[in-house]
């Protein structure tokens, strides 16, 4: 009686390998994937204009790494004029409509993975920070990072996620998936 079920549950198991071994359509794929893969950070940026409005100069952040309040001081006309001493008032005001939207419905308030949310609780509510590394989330996981390592990556600075975080425009910035030659500086394990 036993044995029968076993033998039905190994069938069933070893025909959905085989499926996925063979499977070489996208979707049936990714699919199954899905459950393998590592869940981003943060929601990976699937919008074509902020990354090419927002990612001209710098790595383009993603909108859950700020509360909405943040993007909206960020694009108001008196900080776009000198953002980090940068003019990026917009020409066009459908644009800039699009882009602030896209920000704001996406922004880490209204996120559910898992970074965002750590960032929302670490921000008090009357703060609107303009730097994500202004966060103290982001400051205490950051907190022991020397300027040496910043100096040795070439990274410029703590802004420039993706120079330590290879898959940052994935959304990851696990600890997991840093990748940092050993050189003896910084041993951040
Ligand atoms: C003309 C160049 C330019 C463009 C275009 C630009 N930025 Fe920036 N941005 C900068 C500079 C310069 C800094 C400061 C970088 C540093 O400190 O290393 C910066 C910093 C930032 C930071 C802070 C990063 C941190 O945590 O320290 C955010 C967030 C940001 N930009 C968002 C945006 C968004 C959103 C847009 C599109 C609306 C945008 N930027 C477009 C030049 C630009
Ligand atoms: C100079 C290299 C460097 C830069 C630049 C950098 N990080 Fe990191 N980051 C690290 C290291 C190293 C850790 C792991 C720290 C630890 O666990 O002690 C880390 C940790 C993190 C974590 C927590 C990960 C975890 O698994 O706990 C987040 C989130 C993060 N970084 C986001 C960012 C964002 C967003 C930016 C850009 C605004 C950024 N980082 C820029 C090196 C960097």
């Amino acid at each position: 009686m036993y044995k029968k079920y076993l033998i039905l549950i190994l069938l069933f198991i070893s025909s959905f390998y085989s499926l996925y071994i063979q499977a070489d359509d996208e979707g049936f794929s990714s699919f199954f994937n899905s459950f393998f893969d590592k869940e981003p950070d943060v929601a990976p940026i699937k919008n074509a204009l902020y990354l090419e409005e927002c990612g001209a100069c710098h790595f383009a952040y993603q909108p859950g790494l700020l509360p909405s309040r943040s993007w909206e001081k960020m694009l108001s006309q008196q900080e776009a004029r000198n953002h980090f001493e940068e003019d990026i008032t917009f020409d066009d005001k459908v644009v800039k409509a699009q882009i602030m939207h896209y920000l704001t419905d996406n922004a880490a308030e209204y996120s559910s993975f898992k970074r965002s949310r750590k960032i929302m609780r670490s921000l008090p509510s009357s703060a609107s920070p303009l730097r994500i590394s202004e966060i103290p989330y982001i400051k205490r996981k950051h907190g022991e990072m020397p300027e040496k390592l910043i100096v040795q990556l070439n990274a410029g600075s703590i802004a420039n996620c993706e120079a330590c975080h290879q898959n940052a425009s994935k959304g990851i910035y696990d600890d997991d998936e840093i990748q940092i030659p050993s050189t003896g500086l910084f041993d951040y394990d």
